[in-house]
């Protein structure tokens, strides 16, 4: 399963904000930034299905550092295999292991995101970042469809449904 890490806040108060973010065991980061409503990876232009990264050899740490994402993460092997999580700009850390479908959606003002990734040793990094198109994987199609169990919310409100 994913896990939400907290962290050591020396200081959080609205002016200053003064945070460990140890992840003891990362051996690499990534800074990602989305200057707008960005989404990663984006929707297949054709069909404007979903597509996700998965890495088989990384675990991915992130940190809102600012703005705010919403991860939307599939794993084919988890009893519930679909949630979509919140991270707020300062709050826990999202892990998410090897394996796992992923694909995240900033805020209409963006979001900087550190990822302190746990990589291992002698991977290809094309192959840890490959895209996904769900259209093309009906097992991940089948999960993420409207017509499945709805996923699993954390720090997430229900969409309002039109009337
Ligand atoms: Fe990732």
């Amino acid at each position: 399963m994913f896990e939400l890490l907290a962290y050591e806040r020396f200081r959080d108060t609205p002016a200053v904000r003064f945070f460990d973010v140890t992840v003891d065991t990362s051996n690499a980061r990534d800074l990602v930034i989305h200057s707008g409503p960005a989404v990663s990876p984006p929707n297949d232009a054709a069909s404007g299905a979903w597509q996700f990264y998965l890495h088989p050899h990384q675990e991915d740490n992130l940190l809102a550092a600012s703005g705010g994402r919403t991860f939307y993460l599939v794993n084919l092997a988890w009893d519930q295999p679909f949630h979509i999580v919140r991270l707020d700009s300062g709050g826990d850390i999202l892990r998410i292991p090897p394996g796992t479908f992923h694909r995240s959606v900033s805020d209409p003002d963006g979001s900087v995101v550190l990822n302190q990734a746990v990589r291992e040793e002698g991977v290809s990094l094309v192959q840890e970042f490959r895209v996904y198109n769900s259209a093309r994987i009906p097992a991940l199609l089948a999960v993420t469809s409207i017509q499945a169990p709805p996923p699993r919310l954390h720090g997430v409100e229900p969409l309002l449904q039109a009337a």
